[in-house]
């Protein structure tokens, strides 16, 4: 089997090709490299020893992402490549839907003009909203809050209709908080700029690049009054897309399905956890919420087990260990 794994230079997608490529599967990524490095493709060549093709290119292009298809005798698809900043959407909505629309139809036209037909696609947590009641499951209402939200919303219903309507199949990964990172320490998440999300910020935090973690609020209805997040190993998420790619051949039509561990944890408890596996305090201190966060969300999983027959395996110390081994040995991440 080949698979063409779109982003997949990026953080979770250079996991993911890691995980195929483990899985016996060859790999083909195409990334424009807008918010990657072609050091991480290396870098995950390294790790595999095996060779993993690249095209640099846009998977909005159609006549580029069948090319790839064509020459490489790609049988299915990963569609990791988007754009993933909450903020950046709110401010820049018209190049959020351009871009996340605009590859994913690139990607589904050159697949049905190619005549394949399976397809993983890169969804989230956030289409639930603020959700009513935890764990959230795949029959929980829908909703986005923002413009990022929405292009995974939209995303969604595209391919549910296509589906319908073709010999299509899709799985819609809907993941919960990725962090972590390959336990070499030789790939792992790179943000642009100032990192947005917490364990990021955190982990600059411990190596001193940034002064001290604002925790977003300590006045929800949380044990602790901070947020909760289901945080999962990005080595776990990886290796669900290897399932659900398998999972694929007996459900066919479009399967949404949850990838989380199931449990959650507040914002203060991760700093403790991080603080235990660091083996010192990371500075810290509350600030008012940042707008547009849920109080808590976590993952219900019963589907994922019985559908892609997966369970995340790694615990929080273990994420936190991991990443900080990435963020320790390149502060500066791919260096460029
Ligand atoms: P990332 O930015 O590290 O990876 C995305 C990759 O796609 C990058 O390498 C980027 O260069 C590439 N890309 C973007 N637009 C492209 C285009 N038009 N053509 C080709 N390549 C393009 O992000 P990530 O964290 O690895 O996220 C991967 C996917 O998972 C995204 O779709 C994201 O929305 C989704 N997701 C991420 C999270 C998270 O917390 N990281 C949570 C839920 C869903
Ligand atoms: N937080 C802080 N300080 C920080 C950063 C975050 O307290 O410096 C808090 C947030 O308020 C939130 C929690 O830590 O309560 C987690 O925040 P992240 O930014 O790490 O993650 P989010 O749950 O807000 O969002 C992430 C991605 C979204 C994606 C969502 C669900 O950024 O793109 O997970 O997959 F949609």
């Amino acid at each position: 089997m080949t698979v063409l794994v779109t982003g997949g230079a990026g953080y979770i997608g250079s996991h993911t090709v890691v995980a195929l490529s483990e899985a016996g599967r060859r790999v083909v990524v195409l990334d424009d490299l807008s918010n990657s490095s072609e050091r991480a493709v290396d870098a995950v060549r390294a790790l595999v020893g095996a060779d993993v093709a690249f095209v640099r290119g846009d998977a909005a292009d159609v006549n580029l992402v069948s090319q790839a298809i064509v020459e490489h005798d790609v049988d299915e698809v990963v569609h990791f490549a988007a754009f993933k900043s909450v903020s950046e959407s709110v401010e820049r909505p018209l190049a959020y839907f351009a871009n996340n629309m605009g590859s994913l139809i690139g990607v589904v036209e050159a697949m049905a003009g190619t005549g394949i037909g399976r397809l993983v696609f890169s969804s989230s947590c956030t289409v639930y909203g603020e959700p009513d009641e935890v764990p959230v499951t795949e029959a929980s209402p829908t909703g986005a809050a923002n413009p990022y939200g929405w292009t995974k919303l939209h995303g969604e219903q595209f391919l549910a209709q296509v589906a319908a309507a073709s010999e299509l199949d899709v799985m819609l990964l809907r993941y919960f908080n990725p962090v972590g990172a390959h336990p070499s320490g030789t790939i792992g998440e790179d943000p642009n700029g100032i990192p947005e999300n917490l364990v990021p910020y955190l982990m600059q935090v411990a190596t001193g690049q940034l002064d001290r973690l604002r925790v977003f609020g300590d006045d929800y209805e949380t044990p602790d009054g901070t947020a909760i997040r289901d945080y999962l190993h990005v080595v776990d998420l990886a290796e669900g897309h290897v399932a659900a790619l398998d999972a694929l051949a007996s459900h066919p039509g479009c399967t949404a399905v949850n990838l989380g561990t199931g449990r959650g944890y507040s914002v203060l408890e991760v700093v403790t956890a991080a603080e235990a596996v660091l083996g010192r305090p990371i500075p810290h201190e509350v600030v008012g919420r940042r707008p547009g966060d849920v109080a808590r969300i976590w993952a219900g999983t019963e589907r994922a087990e019985h559908v892609l027959g997966w369970t995340a395996t790694r615990d929080l110390a273990e994420m936190l260990a991991d990443h900080w081994r990435w963020q320790e040995a390149n502060p500066d991440g791919f260096g460029d």
